[in-house]
């Protein structure tokens, strides 16, 4: 009974499923779910009555946001669990651990330098935990390059080439939903690049000096679609069956068979009364303030120099990163399915997304034979990451972890400090320096 950890689940979309399965089937004997917390009592509701339908366990006690505080002091929680909209990161994560609890917070772990600050600040004045959820670093792939890099088998790392691609899927939904907004997300460069600089971070083991970056909206947005002469009117794609022609068309109330999965619309269109929450703006809406194409480039403390670029409107999604080293060179390529998270289950979505994916790893040495790196292949979404980081999160003894995989709050930290250098960047025209925004220790 002992090593049975309470959780609480703040913010009941999507991304909440993983954790919700892991503590309700694959993690049961380690862990209990103590209660649901949410602005939207639908959403709530949808998952209490999934633990009582599937899980057999009734009266999972749900809260409204503004009762989070009541939540931690009736329920009392280990851990809490932050999956809410990006922009309420710090409030929960601070909140709980001054009532005492540790924290797991999906990435970002929060969106502007001035909540990084209130976070270390909360850390160093609670002395409670705080991890963040970097799933793609237990993908086998981004596992292996690490070893490798490690290693040394490159010698010392010297310059990155970084090229993140989305497709015209998986990319053009971020632009349906508050993702778009970047008061809301931080923009791409914070909500989805969290991961790849916290990868290049912990691949060259360093963090970030100097960061200069650009940015526009050049495919989504209504200004761009006007300029194409391909400007469709409607504000969002549900009740819009003349919409069915344009390759953006997303219903949520489950009127088209290709997204007809019960969740879309029992977690968000049947939702909308509960805090005006749409999941299918037109992707060429007025409301988008964030980037669709960026470039970035990076020194960092060690000397290496990075060139970075995320594009959200590609014909294939996946990645190209080549690391140069005095000894060699290692090129990773990796091509994933296409796919949308939208309350579908862990299992769906790992299909979904290792439809086609492709991943190849070779080592260039300097003056030696090149040679591929055979890659171990991992069950799960995200490459496998999602299980691997599952263990990690949920078992008392995790397996240990030689090539420190687990992320802390000052890698959670040091992998935003690009993102938000970056926007500043973009916003100003001028070189950032990281510390200028966030001393990191
Ligand atoms: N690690 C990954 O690979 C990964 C994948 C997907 C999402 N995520 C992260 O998970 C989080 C949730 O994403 P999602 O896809 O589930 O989004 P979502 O929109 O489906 O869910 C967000 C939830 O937050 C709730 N919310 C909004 N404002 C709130 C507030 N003030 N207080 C409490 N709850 C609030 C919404 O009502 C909604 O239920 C995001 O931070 C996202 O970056 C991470």
């Amino acid at each position: 009974m002992n090593n049975i950890r309470k959780y609480a689940i703040v913010g009941t979309g999507g991304r909440a499923m993983m954790y919700f399965n892991a503590i309700l089937s694959d993690f049961r004997q380690h862990a209990k779910l103590a209660a649901l917390c949410d602005i939207s009592p639908t959403r709530m509701a949808w998952y209490a009555h999934l633990a009582e339908e599937k899980h057999h366990l009734p009266s999972v006690p749900m809260y409204p946001a503004a009762d989070f505080d009541r939540m931690i002091r009736e329920q009392k929680p280990d851990v809490v669990i932050v999956t809410s909209m990006d922009s309420t990161h710090h409030q929960y994560i601070i909140r709980a651990m001054e009532l005492g609890c540790d924290v797991i917070s999906e990435k970002p772990m929060t969106i502007d330098a001035e909540k990084v600050g209130a976070i270390l600040a909360a850390i160093a004045r609670t002395g409670r935990k705080l991890r963040v959820a970097f799933n793609y670093r237990y993908a086998p792939v981004a596992t292996k390059t690490r070893e490798l890099v490690a290693g040394g088998v490159i010698g010392r790392p010297l310059a990155v080439d970084f090229s993140w691609v989305l497709d015209t899927r998986h990319g053009a939904d971020y632009f349906r939903r508050w993702h778009a907004e970047k008061d809301k997300s931080g923009g791409l460069l914070v909500h989805k690049a969290t991961h790849h600089f916290d990868l290049v971070n912990w691949w060259i083991n360093s963090y970030p000096q100097t960061v200069y970056a650009m940015g526009d909206l050049k495919f989504y947005g209504r200004q761009a679609a006007v300029d194409r002469g391909e400007h469709y009117a409607y504000d969002r794609y549900t009740g819009h069956p003349e919409a069915a022609n344009d390759p953006f068309y997303f219903p949520v109330d489950g009127s088209s068979k290709e997204f007809a999965w019960a969740s879309l619309k029992e977690l968000y269109y049947d939702a909308e009364k509960d805090s005006g929450y749409l999941r299918d703006r037109n992707v060429f809406g007025d409301h988008i303030t964030i980037e669709d194409t960026m470039a970035v480039m990076v020194r960092y403390r060690n000397q290496v120099v990075m060139n970075y670029s995320l594009l959200a409107y590609c014909p294939w999604e996946g990645y190209r990163v080549a690391i140069t080293g005095n000894r060699g060179r290692l090129e990773l390529y990796v091509k994933h399915g296409s796919h949308i998270i939208a309350g579908q289950s862990d299992q769906e979505l790992a299909a979904a997304q290792s439809q086609g994916q492709v991943e190849s790893l070779w080592v260039l040495p300097m003056f030696g034979v090149p040679y591929q790196v055979n890659i171990p292949l991992v069950d799960g979404a995200h490459g496998g990451g999602d299980t691997l980081i599952l263990q990690d999160l949920f078992l008392p003894n995790p397996p240990a972890d030689p090539l420190h995989r687990a992320a802390s709050h000052i890698d959670g930290a040091a992998s935003l400090l690009v993102g938000i250098s970056a926007n500043k960047s973009i916003r100003t025209g001028l070189p950032v320096k990281c510390d200028d925004l966030v001393p990191l220790p």
